[in-house]
């Protein structure tokens, strides 16, 4: 059987959630933030998830109103100051990914503290996916290669941000799209598709996803053994 090591979640719908209920959209986000711990607590003490890769803002989201940027960097730079105790205790290491370099210089030393300080926990790595897109993050890679000759498969996967490949790839909120997300890393990843809007995700849907996921047989382009 398929074993679940890395999860990668597209976490949308939370503006939607929120405006269905009569709500301003950031409280989305806020219901969000919630899920993001749960799944994230659920997913360390599950042995065969090593990896959780979760779209929290792309490269493309500094096009939404500026308050709603403004709130959601807040809002991210309060969860992993309340989470650092959170992640030491679940045995959880925080690694960023993405271009952090556009944030302000109090979020960056923020972001790079949990890290520094979660370097050890190996029960899961939380990779929280931070001004990230894949277009941005494969010319990175190809900028830091620059000057090497006969580039690899292997070289380019090491100068990426990401570096494991996707097992399974989760889009909430309904639509079906990757919206610049790992596109190298998820070349083999099982999609999964499903319309609950990411605050009402629960480990019990994510269970069922696994469960599925388990029994797909993965070919990889070669034949089945049947
Ligand atoms: C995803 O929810 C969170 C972020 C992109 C930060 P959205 O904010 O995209 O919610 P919808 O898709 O508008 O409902
Ligand atoms: C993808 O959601 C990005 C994140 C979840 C962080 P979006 O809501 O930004 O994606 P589009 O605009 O529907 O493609
Ligand atoms: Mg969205």
């Amino acid at each position: 059987m398929n074993k679940p090591k890395h999860i990668a979640i597209i976490m949308d719908g939370n503006g939607r959630w929120a405006t269905a209920k009569g709500k301003k959209r950031v409280k989305g986000h806020e219901a969000g933030a919630e899920v993001v711990r749960n799944i994230t607590e659920y997913c360390a003490k599950n042995e065969e998830i090593t990896r959780l890769t979760l779209y929290a803002f792309s490269t493309e989201n500094w096009k939404r109103p500026r308050l709603e940027v403004e709130f959601l960097m807040k809002l991210l730079e309060k969860y992993l100051k309340q989470e650092l105790p959170n992640y030491l205790k679940n045995n959880i290491r925080f690694e960023p990914i993405g271009d952090i370099r556009a944030f302000s210089s109090s979020l960056q030393k923020t972001i790079k503290h949990v890290k520094e300080q979660t370097k050890h926990c190996d029960a899961l790595v939380q990779s929280l996916a931070l001004n990230y897109g894949a277009h941005n993050e494969i010319v990175r890679a190809f900028n830091k290669l620059k000057n090497k000759e006969n580039i690899t498969e292997e070289m380019l996967y090491n100068a990426l941000d990401c570096k494991e490949d996707v097992d399974i790839l989760i889009r909430t909120g309904g639509d079906k799209r990757l919206s610049n997300f790992l596109l190298w890393q998820a070349a083999y990843a099982e999609l999964f598709f499903t319309d609950t809007l990411w605050p009402d995700f629960t480990t019990k849907e994510l269970e069922k996803i696994i469960t599925k996921f388990k029994k797909i047989e993965r070919r990889f382009g070669g034949l089945n053994n049947g």
